[in-house]
């Protein structure tokens, strides 16, 4: 069996750990694409120094770098980490029309090399991202998709097992609706840790408290960093989206996906648990919810239509 290609497009702080994590898991050969006039040669130096590691690490996993398209040709998968991530005080949404300039210039020649690649998509404000890329690539909605809900439900996760002093492993939650600070849902009602209903075992101010604190994580991270934004977390989330894709592993991961009447909510991209295999999205789940969490679920998707007519071509 060949192995399988995955291009990762930019190789900044996210592009490189999301390379480091894909390679150690030994599944697929990584290209990581970067124009020089962004990175001038950090992509060659990242994918060298990835690739000297090898040895230790036991794989046979291959990192390359280009600057142009060709080598990333017939990816099986494309993780377009490239854009601006924001800096402290600013919000996912003030990187609109920038990052939408981006991801139209990335995903045009990414799609064309690539015609049967699902696409995972990291730039924010991500849910518009993913309507910026969907329609760059001509691509179905099964094959762009938005890491923002693997990731708020990694926070939301290790919260609560801080707070309950369990590992992170045991705790069931899961954060769905839009990927900014506003917009997330996480649903404490469905949330279980070790089967029993999260709301058994904390105060409602504490639960609270661990929802607040999870809808402001990426703002957190980049408060406590200075200069940028997450990836350890952001790499960790995705590595496990690209797994399920590679090896059609049909994990249950919620990711932002254009709904199609999910909870009433069609035409936008938003979080749901999706079925994540060979494909992409092969089907999506909706979550039961509280009254007050649908409605928030509804809003989030709201907002990112709104958000989306704010795009400029
Ligand atoms: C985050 O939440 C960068 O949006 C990303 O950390």
């Amino acid at each position: 069996m060949a192995r399988k290609k995955v291009t990762i497009i930019g190789a900044g702080m996210t592009g490189g750990a999301m390379a480091q994590r894909l390679i150690e898991r030994d599944i697929a050969d990584v290209v990581l694409q970067d124009d020089p006039q962004f990175a001038g040669t950090m992509h060659h130096g990242k994918a060298l120094d990835e690739s000297e590691a090898a040895p230790w690490l036991g794989i046979s996993s291959r990192i390359t770098a280009t600057d142009g398209w060709d080598e990333t040709d017939n990816s099986d998968l494309v993780i377009c980490t490239a854009g601006a991530p924001r800096k402290p005080g600013m919000s996912r949404e003030e990187l609109l029309n920038g990052n939408a300039a981006i991801i139209r210039a990335k995903i045009t020649e990414a799609a064309r090399h690539s015609p049967n690649a699902p696409i995972i998509i990291f730039a924010n404000p991500m849910d518009a991202m993913c309507h910026v890329a969907l329609k760059a690539s001509g691509f179905p909605r099964e094959r762009i998709i938005g890491q923002g809900g693997a990731l708020d439900s990694a926070r939301y996760r290790y919260f609560v097992a801080e707070a309950i002093g369990v590992s992170p492993k045991d705790v069931h939650g899961y954060v769905i609706g839009g990927h900014t600070d506003t917009t997330m849902v996480p649903v404490v009602s469905q949330t279980r840790v070790g089967g029993v209903p999260l709301t058994d075992l904390l105060p409602a101010d504490k639960v609270q408290a661990l929802v607040a604190r999870t809808m402001r994580g990426g703002a957190e991270i980049g408060e406590l960093y200075k200069t940028g934004s997450a990836y350890f977390g952001p790499s960790a989330s995705t590595a496990a989206m690209a797994e399920a894709i590679l090896l059609d592993q049909r994990r249950l991961i919620p990711c932002s996906t254009l709904h199609t009447g999910e909870y009433g909510i069609s035409d936008v991209f938003s979080g749901t648990i999706c079925q994540l295999g060979e494909g992409g999205i092969q089907r999506t789940f909706e979550m039961p919810l509280t009254d007050d969490e649908k409605a928030r679920v509804i809003k989030a998707a709201d907002a990112t239509k709104e958000l989306v007519k704010l795009i400029t071509e």
